[in-house]
């Protein structure tokens, strides 16, 4: 028998006992020290980077994405040891072990593949939206979420998840908001840390995890005008104490890989952007992976005009620190000319190679290349198990704009009436990352059926379409010509039929907001109203004179002025995924109780944004403002959101370096508080520093009458923010404190620090 015959014999025994330990079996009558699972990773490294050649060099930073079919032509590639990863869009193991097959025992020196995929707010069992999971401001949460979902994925055959996105939320303009975890750095950095604890584990070999991808990097959510795919143009004071904490927290859990972003930065698109991608990303934050392209970015450098042609564009990309190619093919027929021209060093490529390389032994990729075609069949069925989490998850993530008294629903209701195109429609409430999954488990009609006692009638009318059927867009003289005389059409427009439903109930329930499909990547938006003809059904609706709850979906914050005034209830839900329905409904009879907090800003008005919280005071507060209206940046602000009880806050006091506040339920039912530490630096002479930063905070549950005391640690930590060489370091001086249920509210303590 030869080799390669007794590889194969041992590797089909290997599968049956659960574990194929590929490094036992040799291709070329030694056993290698790459192929020795014994050897220090850095050891294997540097064997097979020594034993490759230049072209298949080149192939390990060379990304496809999946073809549909059996072809050819991409069996021929891996054969040449000329594809490193692929971007996996099938979910048939089976189909990618035969691409795993040919990669590791047909090519020449059998590296093997790494499957990557956007596995964002689940795989098969979807949460919320990161956006709305943020709300929670319970990271461990995010943790849990993204340990099942890391699960599945490998269940499947992914190995590496393009998440979490460190991107820091800054205009609702833009639609990847959603993607994010809102516009604070501190809890944007506590949440993608979780994240990446959730994916990665303790050790990404181990069975059940997957490598995380940090993205975009960096400055892709500063785009202009919350346009996406645009320029940024960001201070590197900013870049430092905003854009860049998150990345940070997240590297130092643990991340094994990141993506360069969309975006030019002062210019350079960030796929070559040195400064960033080196100094920044390897020299200051101490990334020790590699870096992936966004999709063919490396290309599109010669469409923003930075590059003149893809073998331009690879060794630009290349010579700055983006070490994987997605997609664009501009590396793998461009650099080894490159190379030998002396463009770009072996140095430089085999550095790129060598974290490429170092990620796949870390994932156990060589030890275990294939993926248990038996054991996924499970996946699907192992779902239920995990319902509470995400029903859990649900219910976290809701928060509670307004309360006129009217939820929980009181006892004895006689009717409710339903109204809105999210009342049944499973799809719309998934999320914009909706892995494998195409809809929620129940409707919101059939959850609210279920929740209420049986003698509560329950109506439901759809009300109106989520979306209109647009007016015609024409190419005239290649221009492109919107017909304005084309009035926006909803032909399921039904006010009549909703009106008459809210007059019959006690409450009516509105499940309205915007449709998914304007929502994450490429859908940004001017108006950030309700879609289609929803502000007309919403409008009659409240006119019927009947107290209205309302529901908003949506993957940004929307600015309803109509609906915070005129519904007596209001809830964001955002989009809450697989058990939506069950978690909301939970909510709205009583059987959880709202606690979460806005992760973003919700503006007054779309003239307002920007409007996050953390902005400076100005040499002239409270001035400068719109003189055309009294409207203030934000209706609804950062850390903002109502529970079922009350709480009070007793002062602040120190206690040496702890500021220390008493909090009271006031209420009348059980309530989880969510204290928060702001901060401020009076005078800081390396830069103007935010009028106020969140730096903790603490959720306490708490029965009637109950106090607790919540306390903060106030030391360079807490109040350090970084330098212009990127240093992290405090200042002593005075500081402001507050403990407070928002970013908006408390008194201001005085704080001396290191005096
Ligand atoms: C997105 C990334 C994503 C990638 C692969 C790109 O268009 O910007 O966020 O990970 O596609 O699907």
């Amino acid at each position: 028998m030869n080799t390669k015959e007794l590889l194969v014999l041992a590797l089909a025994a290997a599968q049956v006992a659960g574990a194929a330990d590929f490094c036992d079996y040799n291709r070329n009558g030694k056993k290698d020290a790459f192929e020795d699972a014994a050897q220090p990773v850095e050891k294997r490294v540097e064997d097979l980077l020594s034993q490759l050649t230049l072209d298949e060099k080149i192939g390990q930073l060379n990304q496809l994405v999946a073809p549909a079919g059996d072809d050819k032509e991409f069996f021929a590639l891996m054969r040449k040891g000329a594809v490193s990863s692929y971007i996996w869009t099938r979910t048939d193991p089976a189909y990618r072990n035969r691409f795993q097959r040919t990669a590791v025992e047909e090519s020449r020196m059998g590296v093997p593949l790494i499957f990557g995929m956007d596995i964002i707010h689940g795989a098969y069992l979807t949460f919320p939206i990161s956006l709305g999971l943020a709300c929670s401001f319970e990271p461990e949460l995010f943790e849990r979420a993204q340990t099942v979902a890391a699960r599945e994925a490998r269940a499947e055959g992914i190995d590496w998840t393009f998440a979490p996105m460190c991107d820091l939320a800054r205009d609702p303009r833009w639609g990847r908001v959603a993607e994010t975890c809102g516009e604070d750095p501190y809890l944007s950095a506590l949440c993608n840390a979780a994240q990446v604890r959730g994916f990665q584990g303790a050790d990404p070999s181990a069975p059940g995890r997957v490598a995380a991808c940090l993205k975009h990097y960096v400055g892709y959510s500063a785009v202009t005008g919350g346009r996406d795919y645009n320029d940024s143009e960001i201070t590197e004071w900013e870049l430092r104490n905003l854009h860049l904490v998150s990345f940070g927290a997240a590297v130092k859990a643990g991340a094994l890989t990141v993506m360069s972003s969309f975006n030019t930065l002062e210019g350079i698109p960030a796929v070559a952007n040195r400064h960033t991608l080196t100094d920044i990303l390897r020299g200051d934050l101490g990334f020790k992976g590699f870096v992936v392209s966004d999709w063919e970015s490396v290309m599109e450098m010669i469409r923003w005009g930075y590059a003149a042609d893809k073998a331009d564009a690879a060794r630009l990309a290349l010579n700055a620190g983006n070490d994987m190619d997605m997609k664009a093919m501009a590396y793998q027929p461009n650099l080894a000319a490159e190379v030998k021209a002396g463009r770009v060093t072996m140095a430089t490529l085999d550095e790129a190679v060598r974290r490429v390389l170092r990620v796949k032994f870390q994932l156990g990729l060589f030890e275990r290349p294939y993926v248990d075609e038996t054991a996924f069949a499970a996946v699907e069925k192992a779902i239920d198990a995990e319902l509470p989490l995400a029903r859990e998850a649900v219910s976290k993530s809701v928060v509670l704009l307004k309360n006129d008294g009217v939820v929980p629903f009181r006892p004895g209701l006689k009717k409710v009436a339903l109204i809105g195109p999210f009342a049944e429609d499973k799809t719309e409430l998934i999320g914009c990352w909706n892995g494998r999954q195409t809809a929620a488990r129940v409707s919101i009609a059939e959850a609210l059926r279920e929740a209420l006692p049986q003698e509560t009638a329950l109506e439901v009318v759809k009300g109106c379409s989520v979306m209109t059927t647009p007016p015609t867009i024409t190419q005239q003289d290649g221009r492109i010509v919107l017909d304005r005389a084309a009035v926006a059409t909803d032909p399921g427009l039904e006010l009549s039929k909703a009106v008459a439903a809210a007059k019959g109930a006690d409450i009516v329930v509105m499940a309205i907001g915007e449709t998914r499909s304007w929502t994450g990547e490429n859908a940004s938006r001017a108006s950030l109203g309700l879609t289609g003809r929803q502000q007309d059904l919403f409008d009659a609706v409240a006119a019927a004179g009947k107290p209205v709850v309302a529901v908003v979906f949506s993957g940004r914050p929307l600015v309803l002025p109509r609906v915070w005034d005129k519904a007596a209830a209001v809830f964001y839900a955002w989009q809450p995924g697989m058990e939506a329905a069950h978690g909301i409904c939970d909510l709205l009879a009583g059987k959880a109780s709202p606690s979460a907090r806005l992760s973003m800003s919700v503006p007054c008005d779309v003239s307002q944004v920007p409007a996050y919280y953390n902005g400076p005071t100005t040499g002239r507060p409270g001035q400068g403002q719109y003189r055309d209206t009294p409207e203030r940046g934000s209706r609804y602000c950062f850390g903002y959101g109502l529970t079922y009880t009350t709480f009070a806050y007793g002062g602040v006091r120190m206690e040496g370096n702890e500021a220390v506040a008493e909090i009271t339920n006031t209420g009348t039912r059980e309530g989880t508080e969510t204290a928060q530490l702001y901060i401020r630096q009076n005078v800081c002479h390396e830069g103007v520093r935010p009028a106020r930063e969140l730096r903790g905070f603490k959720r306490v549950t708490l029965k009637p009458g109950e106090k607790a005391t919540v306390r903060f640690a106030l030391n360079g930590d807490t109040l350090g923010y970084f330098d212009r060489q990127g240093k992290h370091r405090a200042d002593a001086g005075q500081y402001t404190i507050w403990i407070a249920p928002d970013s908006r509210s408390g008194a201001p303590t005085a704080f001396a620090f290191g005096g």
